[in-house]
C-alpha cells in the first residue's frame, strides 16, 4: 500500500521532533515527502538528517503546497505564522493538516483557521501532544473511574508565560475532565519588561481562575511557583493526583548530528516520559502509575491517520479542542485588561495582551524589546519576523 505524503512547513527544533514521531508510528504509513523552510541552512540540514531529496525541498511553502500532492501538511513554524499557513495549506485541500501549538496568537485567528478548514473539508489537529502521554491517558481513565471522587480543582503551575507553557496545562485540564466548558476566567498579569517570547509580547507572570460547567475551577499560575512544570495537581473529593513530566539520561536520547541545537537534544521531546501518582481514602499513600511508554508524538501522529480513516470521529488534539484552550488565554488576558470577570464565550478577537501592550495601558519599568528565543533564529536577525 502506498504511503500518505506528509509535508513539513519549517523546519526548526520541533519540526525534527514532528518527523520522529510520524516515522515512529507503527507499521510506518506515512513518509516525510516534502519540507519547506525560508532558511536555507534549516532546510538542508533537514532535508539532508531526514533524507529528503532536493527536488522536494522548498524555500516557498506555498510553492510546496502548490507542487507536491500532500495528504497530511504539518505547520511547525512560530505562532504568528500559524493562521496563515494552516489557512493556506487548507485551500489545497490535503487530508489533515497538524498544527503547533497555540494554535494562534488571538480568537479572530483560531475561528478563521477553523472556518478555512471546514469549507474545504480538512481536518485540523493542534499539537498539544502530552495528553497522548500513556499515564496521562490513564489518568483520564482512572478519573472517569472515580478513584479520586469528582473533580473540585485542577492547579497548574508552569513556569513560562502562557502561550507557551500553561496552554499545554489547560488543554491537560479539559482533557482530564472530558472537555468541560469553561464558562469564565478571571484572571491579573504582570509585565514589568518588554519581553517578546517567538515574536509576540509575554508576560512575566499570570495568575487565572477558570470556572467549568462541571462545577470544578482550574487555578492557572504561570511563572510564580516552583511546581509540577508541565502537568497538574488534581484536587478530588476523595484524593489527589499528580501529573508531571520527566526525561531518560541524557546518553539514552538520539543526537540532532550537526543540525543546529541551540537548546539541547531535540529528542528528549519525542522521549519525554507523562509522571502520574495519585491518592485517595481508600489508598495507604501514594500509587504511582506507569503504563507502557511511548512517544506521545507519535500517539498524536497516529491519532490523525486513524481520524483520516475514519476510525475515530473526536480527536483528542481536535482543532475545536485547541480553540477552547485559545479562548481560555485570551480570556484571562481580556479579564487582567477589563479588571473583571469574563464570561465566555469571548467576544473579543483581537490579543488582549498585546493590545494592552500596544496602547500603552501596561507600561513596562525597565524599557527596551528583547526575544526571548533569539538563540532559535540564524543570521542577524532577532525573530524569525524580521527574517
Ligand atoms: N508542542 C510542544 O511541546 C512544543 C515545543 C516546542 C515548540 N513548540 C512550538 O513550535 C513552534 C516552532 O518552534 P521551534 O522552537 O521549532 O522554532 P524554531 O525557531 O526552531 O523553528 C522555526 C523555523 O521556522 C522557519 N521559518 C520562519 N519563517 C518561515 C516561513 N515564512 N516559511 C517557512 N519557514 C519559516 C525558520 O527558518 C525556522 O527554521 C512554536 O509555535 C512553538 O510554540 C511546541
Amino acid at each position: 500500500m502506498s504511503k500518505y505524503r506528509t509535508g513539513i512547513i519549517a523546519c526548526g527544533i520541533i519540526a525534527r521532533v514532528h518527523a520522529r514521531a510520524w516515522l515512529g508510528v507503527t507499521g510506518r504509513p506515512t513518509e516525510i515527502a516534502a519540507i519547506a523552510d525560508t532558511n536555507p541552512d534549516a532546510l538542508r540540514e533537514y532535508g539532508e538528517f531526514f533524507g529528503i531529496s532536493e527536488e522536494h525541498r522548498y524555500a516557498d511553502y506555498r510553492e510546496m503546497l502548490d507542487k507536491e500532492k500532500l495528504d497530511f501538511v504539518d505547520v511547525c513554524s512560530w505562532h504568528q505564522q500559524h493562521a496563515e499557513m494552516v489557512i493556506a495549506a487548507a485551500a489545497r485541500k490535503p487530508k489533515a493538516i497538524i498544527c503547533q501549538k497555540p494554535m494562534a496568537v488571538d480568537l479572530g485567528e483560531a475561528d478563521a483557521m477553523l472556518a478555512a478548514c471546514q469549507r474545504n473539508g480538512v481536518k485540523l489537529a493542534i499539537a498539544y501532544q502530552r495528553p497522548h502521554h500513556a499515564n496521562w491517558l490513564k489518568a483520564r481513565e482512572l478519573i472517569r473511574s472515580g478513584v479520586i471522587g469528582r473533580v473540585l480543582q485542577v492547579q497548574l503551575e508552569s513556569g513560562g508565560n502562557l502561550l507557551n507553557t500553561n496552554s499545554h496545562n489547560i488543554r491537560l485540564a479539559l482533557f482530564l475532565m472530558d472537555e468541560t466548558r469553561i464558562s469564565w476566567v478571571m484572571g491579573t498579569v504582570e509585565r514589568t519588561t518588554d519581553q517578546l517570547e517567538r515574536g509576540l509580547p509575554a508576560e512575566d507572570a499570570c495568575l487565572g481562575l477558570a470556572a467549568c460547567d462541571n462545577g470544578a475551577t482550574i487555578l492557572i499560575m504561570g511563572e510564580l511557583v516552583e511546581g509540577l512544570a508541565q502537568g497538574c495537581r488534581v484536587i478530588g473529593e476523595r484524593g489527589i493526583m499528580e501529573l508531571s513530566t520527566s526525561y531518560r539520561p541524557e546518553e539514552e536520547i538520539p543526537s540532532d548530528g550537526p543540525m543546529h541545537m541551540p537548546e539541547g537534544l531535540s529528542a528528549r521531546y519525542n522521549y519525554e516520559i507523562g509522571t502520574l501518582r495519585y491518592f485517595s481514602d481508600t489508598s495507604a499513600g501514594w500509587t504511582e502509575v506507569n503504563e507502557p511508554w511511548h512517544d506521545c508524538w507519535s500517539g498524536q501522529c497516529q491519532e490523525a491517520v486513524d481520524w483520516v480513516e475514519g476510525r475515530i470521529e473526536q480527536p483528542i488534539s481536535g482543532g475545536d479542542r485547541g480553540r477552547a484552550v485559545q479562548e481560555a488565554m485570551m480570556a484571562l488576558f481580556e479579564s487582567a485588561r477589563r479588571r473583571q470577570r469574563i464570561y465566555l464565550p469571548l467576544k473579543t478577537k483581537v490579543n488582549p495582551l498585546r493590545l494592552m501592550v500596544e496602547s500603552g495601558e501596561l507600561p513596562v519599568e525597565w524599557p527596551g524589546s528583547y526575544e526571548r528565543r533569539a538563540t532559535l533564529v540564524r543570521g542577524e536577525a532577532m525573530s524569525w519576523h524580521e527574517v
